[in-house]
């Protein structure tokens, strides 16, 4: 299965913050934001990733990540000229899904404590899957209404009467039939390819499952002002009461045996003085039994 990280769009909800800047790059704490959907792949076993990007931020994104070879994994890069929709990150990536499953995630939703290992069993995989998040005010996102065998009844996009409390969260596993379903869509009326008419078309096929997230399981949106601060903060609160980080990219790919112990150094070592470095260093000596970073 390949991942994907749509990062793109106009972020005019966080102007002028984002006017010159990827919202996808703004901080969430102690850094930038991509790096938590970058290490949620990571987490579940995605090595291959295609990063989609405004053709403008496109050299900022390559700057931060590279091409993935510092942690052991290979990234991508995508180009969407103008944000004409979710779904179109699958046209754009067409060729670098080459006909594989594919996990979507987006690159402003924060999600920690999420693990769906189990439903990225490869080639096999059949149909498509999303998730559900109960939230106190679904009507800004797609809400899913299903019965108790996780068979979806109906998705709606932004309802202004929800048939439930389920948020669809910003992550989506599908079969390889999703670029076929992505070229037959037509723009909405804002002008955009749904992801909604993507799920609408499985759950019309009857292949689109749905499981609720545990309530152990964290996501955050960051789609205002307010909800960054919120990000963040949580962000804060996990890190300084754990001592573990959230959304470490480089901890996540030594923990999955893609760097050794000796590269997780190199990695580190110009980072000390901002303290993500020498977070880095406290993970290696806990594992050679003399830090105290577990
Ligand atoms: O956050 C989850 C929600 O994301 C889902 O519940 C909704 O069903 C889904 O439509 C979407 O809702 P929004 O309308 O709030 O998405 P937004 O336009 O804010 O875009 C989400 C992210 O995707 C954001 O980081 C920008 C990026 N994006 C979006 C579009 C439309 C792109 O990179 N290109 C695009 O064309």
């Amino acid at each position: 299965m390949r991942g994907i990280i749509l990062a793109g769009g106009t972020g005019t909800r966080l102007w002028p913050v984002t006017r010159s800047v990827s919202k996808q790059l703004m901080p969430v704490f102690d850094k930038p934001m991509i790096y938590y959907p970058l290490s949620v792949l990571i987490d579940n076993g995605i090595r291959e990733i295609m990063i989609i990007t405004t053709p403008r931020e496109h050299d900022q994104f390559r700057g931060l990540l590279g091409d993935g070879s510092q942690w052991g994994i290979r990234i991508e890069y995508g180009l969407q000229e103008r944000p004409e929709g979710i779904a179109q990150a699958f046209l754009i990536a067409e060729r670098f899904l080459d006909g594989r499953p594919v996990v979507l995630i987006l690159g402003d939703n924060l999600f920690h404590g999420i693990d769906f290992r189990d439903r990225t069993g490869g080639p096999e995989m059949t149909g498509g899957h999303i998730f559900a998040y109960p939230v106190v005010d679904p009507s800004a996102y797609g809400v899913v209404e299903f019965d108790e065998s996780g068979h979806v009844l109906s998705i709606v996009e932004k309802p202004r009467n929800p048939l439930s409390r389920y948020a669809v969260p910003g992550l989506y596993l599908y079969d390889a039939d999703v670029v076929k379903i992505a070229q037959s869509l037509t723009p909405s009326a804002r002008g955009e390819l749904e992801i909604t008419a993507v799920n609408e078309e499985y759950r019309r096929r009857g292949t689109l499952t749905v499981s609720v997230l545990g309530r152990g399981a964290v996501w955050l949106d960051t789609g205002t002002f307010s909800d960054l601060v919120h990000a963040a903060e949580y962000v804060r609160v996990i890190e300084q009461r754990q001592g573990l980080k959230v959304g470490c990219v480089d901890e996540s790919a030594w923990r999955a045996g893609l760097i050794t112990d000796d590269q997780l150094r190199s990695l580190a070592d110009p980072l000390t003085r901002s303290g993500y470095g020498e977070y880095l260093h406290g993970l290696l000596e806990w594992r050679t039994g003399t830090g105290r970073i577990a």
